[in-house]
């Protein structure tokens, strides 16, 4: 049995997400749980960002932000930089988080996320109350700590990254469970049963 609830806004599991905007001399950090990538060429991510807050005019302002996923170690400050904001708050200052200078844009990556995308603005319109970013992935980093292969970023230990994962509707955080099979692969023990 089923039971409806009509539209809601329930997703989950979500990344949590830290977006930067600003620059290194005046950074500020927003939690994001909506976030996707929107097309692999060129590698393009989409956040939804609240009029309320502080970071929105920031990206439209700016046209560069950050995406810096966080790990399970910092989701104190994750937490925080998603309850208060950028207008009366220094978030960096708060949260002792540390800036680190992005190779291609002005808007700092987080040093303690282990995933960081420097992302220059695409395309940006509003759905209902939400602004929608596209932003355009333009540098990708990764601690080499993590990698099996320092040249192949496709060798992540995902158990080392330890991503901090938000449960939409239930309000919590949750770490990643053990691998359960192969992608693009494991279906395939149905393509002999037609
Ligand atoms: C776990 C978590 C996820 C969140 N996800 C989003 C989101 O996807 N979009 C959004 O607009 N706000 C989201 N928020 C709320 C913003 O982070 C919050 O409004 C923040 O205070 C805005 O900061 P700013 O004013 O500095 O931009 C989230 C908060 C938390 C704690």
């Amino acid at each position: 049995m089923k039971t409806t609830f009509g539209p809601q806004k329930l997703m989950f599991p979500c990344p949590t997400g830290l977006v930067v905007t600003g620059t290194m001399e005046k950074a500020n950090i927003v939690t994001i749980a909506w976030i996707s990538l929107l097309t692999s060429s060129p590698p393009t991510i989409g956040i939804s960002l609240g009029t309320k807050g502080f970071s929105g005019s920031e990206i439209k302002k700016n046209g560069e932000f950050t995406v810096n996923i966080a790990s399970v170690d910092i989701m104190v400050e994750a937490d925080f930089c998603g309850i208060t904001s950028g207008r009366d708050t220094d978030k960096f200052a708060r949260t002792g988080l540390t800036k680190m200078k992005s190779k291609i844009v002005k808007s700092p990556i987080i040093k303690e996320c282990p995933l960081n995308l420097e992302c220059v603005l695409f395309k940006s319109g509003m759905f209902g109350s939400t602004n929608h970013f596209a932003g355009k992935i333009v540098e990708t980093h990764i601690d080499t700590d993590k990698l099996a292969d320092s040249s192949d970023y496709t060798t992540f230990d995902i158990a080392a990254i330890n991503p901090l994962i938000y449960i939409g509707g239930a309000r919590e955080y949750r770490k990643i469970g053990e691998k359960v099979g192969d992608a693009y692969t494991i279906g395939k023990k149905l393509f002999k049963k037609h």
